[in-house]
């Protein structure tokens, strides 16, 4: 039977993460589980039916080994069915990443037939806290957040305190206590994506040239952590790659043109680009046609692994692809269920991601989204 939220107000106040004893792991067998189960499943694209190889793969099912208990955390364990479930997506679905990261949320509630609802904040932050507060107005028992910003999430996580609301965070963090503000957080390695991009870039350029960064939008910890792998891996390694130019692009097509149009003006002889995510770089592609370049003349990688990007790779626009996953929706509704069985689920998921390059874009194409 479903917890009433009202319910588990009165419990236990929420306490800190424990690190994970080899007793304590009953809950990553169930993890690790769902990285195979797309076998049988329909071909994916942007529909959130992963096959095998397109799901999302644990790096280290331990994680950090600190873990997150009901028990740890003060709340009655739950049984996943009995559940509703609130979803809330952070920016609009004109990307794919989105669009993909919603399906899969939603395609996993259906499988398992567990209730869902959901909200886009369409890139406004004041309305995902609004959205949340909403989802729990409606009686959302468990969340699952895709943050837009990393900071600024204090009336949410009273509220859900209060409230006994266990939270799940994707694709980006919140800034707050592991076990105490939230269960656990599933995403990339990103720093690891910006090194990654700096071997690609490096690899294009011979190791000498002259690069601009289109970052991502400010005030989170994926633009944070895939500009620092970036510039500490071309620090450390190609001494002859200068970085010229660094401006937001605000992770949209649009922004990642006229972001590109501008540099183009400052520094036409630019060597490469490095956007932040695929659809900064579409837009990149965009302005560099519009300025009369050819494919090639100025080298691009960027991060996420859409299908339009991994085309852009065989036309011989873009060199390389860092993939970032967004198929969340098995491990976020595993996660959910593990903790509400009482079992230890490790308070940091991180996935692995995959590559495309020229060599592999053909064969690969099918796990873009
Ligand atoms: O937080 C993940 C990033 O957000 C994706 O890489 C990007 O496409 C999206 O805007």
């Amino acid at each position: 039977m479903a917890i009433d939220p009202s319910d588990r107000a009165e419990r236990a106040p929420r306490r800190t993460a424990t690190v994970l004893t080899a007793a304590g792991c009953t809950a990553l067998a169930l993890l690790a589980a769902s990285c195979a189960r797309g076998e049988d499943e329909a071909a994916g694209g942007q529909d959130g039916g992963d096959t095998a190889a397109q799901a999302q793969v644990l790096e280290d099912a331990a994680g950090s080994g600190e873990t997150c208990s009901a028990e740890q955390a003060g709340i009655e364990e739950f049984d996943l069915a009995d559940m509703k479930v609130g979803f809330s997506q952070s920016e609009a679905e004109s990307n794919p990443f989105r669009i993909t990261e919603t399906a899969s949320i939603e395609k996993e509630a259906e499988k398992r037939g567990v209730e869902l609802i959901t909200s886009n904040a369409q890139s406004d932050f004041a309305q995902q806290i609004s959205d949340v507060q909403d989802l729990m107005s409606q009686g959302a028992e468990l969340l699952i957040i895709a943050p837009l910003n990393s900071d600024g999430w204090e009336p949410v996580l009273a509220e859900a305190e209060r409230k006994q609301v266990p939270i799940v965070t994707i694709d980006r963090q919140i800034n707050g206590d592991a076990c105490g503000d939230y269960v656990t957080f599933i995403g990339s390695d990103f720093v690891e994506q910006g090194r990654r991009a700096a071997d690609q870039m490096t690899e294009a350029l011979g190791g000498k040239g002259e690069v601009a960064i289109l970052l991502g939008a400010a005030g989170n910890n994926v633009t944070t952590e895939r500009t620092k792998g970036f510039k500490e891996r071309i620090e450390e390694n190609a001494p002859g790659i200068e970085i010229v130019f660094e401006q937001t692009g605000e992770f949209t097509r649009e922004g990642g043109q006229s972001v590109t149009e501008q540099l183009i003006q400052s520094n036409p002889d630019i060597d490469g680009v490095y956007a932040e995510n695929d659809e900064m770089g579409i837009g990149a592609v965009t302005a560099l046609r519009g300025a009369g370049k050819e494919p090639g003349e100025v080298e691009i990688v960027t991060v996420d692994g859409t299908e339009e990007a991994v085309q852009l790779i065989l036309d011989g626009w873009v060199h390389g692809v860092v993939e970032s996953n967004p198929r969340f929706g098995p491990l976020a509704f595993d996660a959910h269920e593990s903790f509400g069985k009482g079992e230890e689920v490790p308070v940091e998921l991180i996935i692995s991601d995959r590559e495309y390059d020229a060599d592999n874009a053909e064969e690969e194409r099918s796990n873009a989204y």
